[in-house]
C-alpha cells in the first residue's frame, strides 16, 4: 500500500484536459466487441477499471489492441458471436465492468465465471441477476449474491420488460446488453432517469433504441434485439466525474484558476455543477459541442466563498459518484450542507456515506448522518486536518481526502494511494503541476 501526504497547496493554475469517461469508455468497448468490423476509440480512459473490461473481451474473443498513437482498435465478433471464455473473468474493482459484462454474456449459450477485488466481492449482485435470469440466465452466487459468480448464458433468450427496482445505469444497462442476443422488444422502465451513455451508444452503433417519458419524469426505454451494429470512430469526452476533483480543489484552495477542456456535460452527469452554483461557486461553461453524440464543454473555474447547499434525493442519480468531493467542498462553505437520498452509496467502492462521514470528522469537521443523508456544518474556512483517512479500495474517498489536505490547516496522509489508478491515472502528477503538494508521508 502507498500512502500519501497531501499538504496545503499553492494557488491551483493552468488549463488542462481530463482522462477519457469511465462509463463511457467501457461501453465503447463492450459495443464495439459487439459489432461487425473495427472501431477505434480515442481518448479512451486506461485506467483499470476500463483496462479489466478490455481484458475480458479479449477472453471472449474479441481483438482490442492500443496503437501507438492511443487510438484503441475493437474488431468486434457480431452480436451472438462472443466465444465462451476459457478462464475466470477478472473484473479488479470494477461495478461497470462486472454488471455490464455479465448482461452481456447473460444472452449467450455458454457459462462465464466472474470474481473481483475484495471491494467488488462485497458488491450486491442481485440486482442484476434477478432481471439476467428472467431472461433465461442461470446463476450461481457466493452468498447474498455477490461475486465470485457464475452464469449459464440463456440459450434461447426471452425479451423481458423490466420496471428498475433501484435507480442504477449499470443495472439499466445490463439489461440492455443482454437484450442485444435476444428476440424482440427489451424494455426498461426507470422512476428517476439514469445516466443514458448505454442509450446514446448504443443509437451511435445503429440499435434502434426508443426513449418515452414515463409518469412523474421516469423514462421506458426499449430496444429491437439483434440489430445489425457496425463498428464505429469513437471520441470518449473527459470525465466529469474525474473533473470534479480539481473543479473542487480549485474552488477551495485561495487564489486558484482552472481551465478544464472538453469535459462531458451529459444532464443525467451534471447535478454536482448545478450544486457548485447554487453554492456560489465562480464557474463559466464555454464552447458547448457534442462528441460522439455526447455533450462536451471547457469548464472555468476560479476560487471564492461559497454557502451550504440543500441536495434533494432527486438528483443523486445525476452525481451519485461526486457525493465525496460535494462533502469536502460543504466542509469548506459557509453553513450546513444537507444531501439526501443518499442509499446507493453504502454500495458503491466501499460504504461511502460512513466513509465521507468518518473522513471529515477525523479532519476536525462536524458531521451527521442517518440511513440516507449527510450533513455537513461548514466552518466557511480551511478544516482543521491533521489525519489519517483509510481508502478502503475506493479511488473516490482517495482523491477526495487528497483535496481535503489542500486545503486543511494540517496535511491529509491517506493509507492507500493505489486505487486512483482506477479511474485517473496521473491525478498526483497533474495535480502536483497545478500547484499541490501531494507527495510521501514524512518519515
Ligand atoms: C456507472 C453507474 C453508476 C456509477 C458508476 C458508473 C455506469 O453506478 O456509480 O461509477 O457506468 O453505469 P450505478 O448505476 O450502480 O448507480
Amino acid at each position: 500500500m502507498t500512502s500519501l501526504c497531501s499538504r496545503p497547496a499553492e494557488a491551483l493554475k493552468g488549463d488542462i484536459s481530463i482522462p477519457g469517461d469511465k462509463s463511457i469508455s467501457h461501453r465503447a468497448l463492450i459495443l464495439g466487441a459487439s459489432a461487425v468490423g473495427e472501431t477505434r476509440i480515442s481518448g479512451l480512459l486506461e485506467g483499470e477499471d476500463v483496462l479489466a473490461t478490455a481484458a475480458a473481451l479479449r477472453c471472449l474473443g474479441a481483438g482490442v489492441e492500443r496503437g501507438d498513437d492511443g487510438v484503441w482498435h475493437v474488431h468486434g465478433r457480431g452480436v451472438g458471436g462472443f466465444d465462451e471464455p476459457a478462464t475466470v473473468l477478472e473484473m479488479g474493482n470494477s461495478g461497470t465492468a462486472a454488471r455490464l459484462l455479465i448482461g452481456m454474456v447473460a444472452s449467450h449459450p455458454f457459462t462465464s465465471f466472474f470474481t473481483g477485488d475484495a471491494s467488488l466481492r462485497a458488491r450486491p449482485m442481485k440486482r442484476i441477476i434477478e432481471p439476467l435470469a428472467k431472461i433465461g440466465a442461470d446463476f450461481r452466487a457466493h452468498q447474498g449474491g455477490r461475486l465470485p459468480l457464475a452464469v449459464a448464458g440463456a440459450r434461447a433468450p426471452i425479451p423481458i420488460t423490466y420496471a428498475l427496482p433501484v435507480a442504477s445505469a449499470q443495472v439499466k444497462s445490463a439489461i440492455l446488453l443482454a437484450g442485444l442476443n435476444t428476440p424482440g422488444l427489451t424494455t426498461v422502465v426507470e422512476a428517476q432517469p439514469t445516466r443514458d451513455h448505454s442509450e446514446l451508444m448504443l443509437r451511435h452503433f445503429g440499435a434502434e433504441v426508443t426513449v418515452e417519458t414515463a409518469p412523474r419524469g421516469g423514462r421506458v426505454i426499449s430496444l429491437a434485439g439483434h440489430p445489425e451494429i457496425a463498428g464505429q470512430d469513437i471520441v470518449v469526452p473527459g470525465d466529469p466525474s474525474s473533473a470534479a476533483f480539481p473543479l473542487v480543489a480549485a474552488l477551495v484552495v485561495a487564489d486558484s484558476r482552472l481551465t478544464l477542456r472538453r469535459v462531458g456535460v451529459n444532464p443525467l452527469r451534471a447535478g454536482l455543477l448545478d450544486c457548485l452554483r447554487e453554492m456560489g461557486a465562480g464557474l463559466t461553461m464555454s464552447e458547448a459541442r457534442r462528441v460522439g453524440g455526447e455533450p462536451v464543454a471547457d469548464l472555468s473555474i476560479e476560487a471564492g466563498p461559497l454557502k451550504g447547499v440543500d441536495v434533494p434525493a432527486s438528483r443523486a442519480p445525476t452525481m451519485i459518484d461526486e457525493y465525496p468531493i460535494l462533502a469536502v467542498a460543504a466542509a469548506c462553505a459557509e453553513g450546513v450542507s444537507r444531501m439526501h437520498g443518499l442509499g446507493e452509496l453504502r454500495v458503491k467502492e466501499s460504504d461511502r456515506l460512513s466513509a465521507i462521514a468518518e473522513g471529515l470528522v477525523r479532519a476536525g469537521v462536524k458531521v451527521e448522518t442517518d440511513a440516507d443523508s449527510l450533513i455537513v456544518h461548514g466552518g466557511g474556512r480551511p478544516p482543521p486536518g491533521g489525519c489519517t483517512i483509510e481508502t478502503n479500495l475506493d479511488h473516490r474517498i482517495a482523491m477526495a481526502s487528497l483535496v481535503l489536505g489542500m486545503t486543511s490547516k494540517e496535511p491529509v496522509v491517506i493509507d492507500d494511494a493505489g486505487p486512483i489508478d482506477t479511474s485517473f491515472p496521473g491525478f498526483v502528477a497533474l495535480m502536483n503541476d497545478l500547484g499541490a503538494r501531494i507527495g510521501a508521508v514524512a518519515p
